[in-house]
């Protein structure tokens, strides 16, 4: 079968399109055609060796895809850690999701990550149930991307009142159509301060945190009294730097998020699908998909997040 292959840890641009053996399906799991995969700044990391817990390369590239379970011909989108960019993957079903009826397979190959993890992000910052009559706030960051698209069309259901950064006007636009409440354009404004003005110097209940370097405590600083930041990437490549004694006078608390290790968790993701599978069969969920790209031309999809210029999310379909 045809495969988009890392054959050493040298970065996107060593990727390969490569034959490599179909994959035999292993005890527990069930083999699934795939027909698209998802896009993540994790493959990005990946391709250069930078994601904990690889195996040593060769190996099949990509974490989400959407396709058909040979066995019963049910449509299904799944989450692995590697191997969704090829046209077969072995996977065990805990990890797989009917895919709701209205979408297409290059929609349902972006739900997994993007959905899981704007969904924890909520419930880990206390918010996973619809709010009371005063709406909390939570600040978005990269809100255009596809964690942030996510957590706007999850915040509008649970009734949140959404702030969102991005480095563009058209982005934020494209957002707001979405249902973000407030964009703040980071290029040209510091959206510590927006965040005060719009907020009448109160600040937000949580914000969504995936930049790293200064942004953590730039993050805590935007928190009214016990909100949570919630960390999930590096983005800006530097690691976070937080001294715990900016959160005393707050009661504010900086938390971690990783879809990697809390996909273990059976019974939190069960939980998750329930909330999220509702929300999508009542229509209120639907993938941005920006941009889509054959996976012969895989390069040109990993370069385009890479260079932080697409919106929404970037799907790979597998003919
Ligand atoms: N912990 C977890 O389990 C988990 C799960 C999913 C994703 N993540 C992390 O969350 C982040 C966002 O993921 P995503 O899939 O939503 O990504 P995405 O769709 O590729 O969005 C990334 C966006 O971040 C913005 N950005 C701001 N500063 C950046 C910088 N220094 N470098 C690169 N991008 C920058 C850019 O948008 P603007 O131009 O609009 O600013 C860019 O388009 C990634 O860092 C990813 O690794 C973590």
């Amino acid at each position: 079968m045809r495969a988009l292959v890392i054959p050493q840890f040298s970065g996107p641009q060593g990727l390969e399109m490569r034959d490599v053996p179909e994959p035999r399906q292993a005890a527990g799991e069930v083999i699934v055609k795939t027909e698209a995969g998802g896009l993540n700044f994790a493959d990005v990391l990946t391709a250069a060796g930078g994601y904990p817990g690889l195996p040593k390369p060769p190996l099949v590239a990509g974490r989400e895809f959407a396709g058909v379970e040979q066995a019963s011909g049910d449509r299904v989108m799944g989450y692995t850690q590697w191997g969704a960019f090829a046209e077969q993957i072995s996977i065990p079903p805990h990890l797989l999701w009917p895919v709701p009826a209205q979408w297409s397979s290059v929609q349902a190959a972006a739900f997994p990550v993007n959905f899981f993890t704007a969904y924890f992000a909520y419930w880990k910052a206390g918010l996973a149930e619809p709010s009371p009559p005063s709406p909390p706030r939570v600040l978005i960051h990269a809100v255009a991307g596809g964690v942030g698209t996510a957590a706007v069309e999850i915040g509008k259901v649970l009734g949140v009142e959404t702030y969102g950064t991005s480095s563009s006007d058209e982005k934020l636009d494209h957002v707001k159509e979405l249902g973000l409440n407030h964009g703040i354009n980071y290029k040209r404004t510091d959206y510590e301060a927006a965040i005060r003005e719009m907020t009448n110097g109160e600040g937000v209940d949580a914000v969504f945190e995936m930049l790293g370097g200064e942004h953590t405590t730039k993050s805590v600083r935007c928190l009214r009294d016990f909100g949570r930041v919630i960390t999930y990437g590096a983005a800006s490549g530097k690691p976070s730097q937080v001294d715990p004694r900016i959160l005393y006078a707050k009661g504010t608390s900086v938390h971690g998020l990783w879809l990697t290790q809390l996909s273990k968790n059976r019974d939190l993701m069960a939980n998750a699908w329930k909330r999220l599978s509702a929300w999508a069969d009542e229509g209120e969920l639907h993938p941005v998909i920006g941009h889509t790209f054959p996976l012969d031309r895989a390069h040109e999809a990993y370069q385009l997040l890479i260079e932080g210029k697409n919106y929404g999310k970037v799907v790979l379909t597998i003919p």
